[in-house]
């Protein structure tokens, strides 16, 4: 992609209000799209993350209800909902140590030090704190879905506008120790949705990007 393009797939896009529920995503597209969430980058690269991509038409309909009934639940291609990890507990980081040492072919005891650097920055960190960090990591994931979406003329709608516990619920997520943080929907915009029209509101920029010198 050139400078110029990248510029013009990030004023093209929108938080896509209305969907045309006739237009489906490639399977060659979804691939990339699966793969931003998969290569997303997260904090000491841990993952605290899953990725719900809803099929079903019914369960798409009862989460519509509460989700304020947004259209763009059932009308878009596709609906991913992002949850993340409630608690980071030994478990788990053994379960990326692992991992690695799998991908890249090095014994896990080579990677003690790191362990229990993880154990004592996460596993023995107050619930809360973990809480809100897992939920960051998600919406980097987020980010590079929506960018992603973009640089390929999808259409997607970042959404926060629903109740994580009748998600929770609905998703029988209860006991998982997974939650649901926010969503994603993605697909074609409808040719009259009139929010494709308005013009972005931002700040400007030399009120949010400083030098410091
Ligand atoms: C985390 C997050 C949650 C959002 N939730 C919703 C939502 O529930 N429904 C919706 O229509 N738009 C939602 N938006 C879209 C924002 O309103 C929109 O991104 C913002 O107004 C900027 O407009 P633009 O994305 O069209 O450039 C959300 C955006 C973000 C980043």
């Amino acid at each position: 992609m050139t400078h110029t393009s990248i510029k013009e797939a990030l004023d093209w896009r929108y938080a896509t209000k209305r969907y045309d529920a006739t237009k489906k995503i490639s399977e060659k597209d979804w691939e990339v799209l699966k793969d931003s969430l998969q290569l997303a980058p997260s904090s000491y690269g841990i993952q605290p993350w899953k990725f719900l991509v809803i099929e079903n038409p019914a369960l798409r309909e009862k989460l519509k209800t509460v989700s304020w009934n947004q259209t763009q639940v059932t009308d878009a291609s596709h609906y991913v909902v992002f949850l993340y990890k409630e608690e980071m507990d030994e478990a788990y980081i053994q379960k990326y140590i692992d991992r690695i040492a799998e991908v890249r072919s090095i014994p896990p005891a080579s990677l003690d030090g790191y362990k229990s650097m993880m154990i004592e920055n996460l596993a023995k960190a107050p619930d809360e704190k973990i809480r809100v960090w897992s939920q960051r990591q998600a919406y980097i994931a987020m980010g590079f879905l929506l960018e992603t979406a973009a640089m390929l003329k999808i259409d997607a709608t970042p959404m926060e506008g629903f109740d994580p516990a009748a998600y929770d619920e609905i998703l029988g997520l209860q006991g998982t120790g997974w939650k649901s943080v926010a969503t994603v929907a993605l697909g074609y915009r409808h040719p009259e949705d009139s929010f494709q029209n308005l013009k972005k509101v931002r700040f400007a920029e030399d009120s949010i990007i400083q030098y410091v010198k």
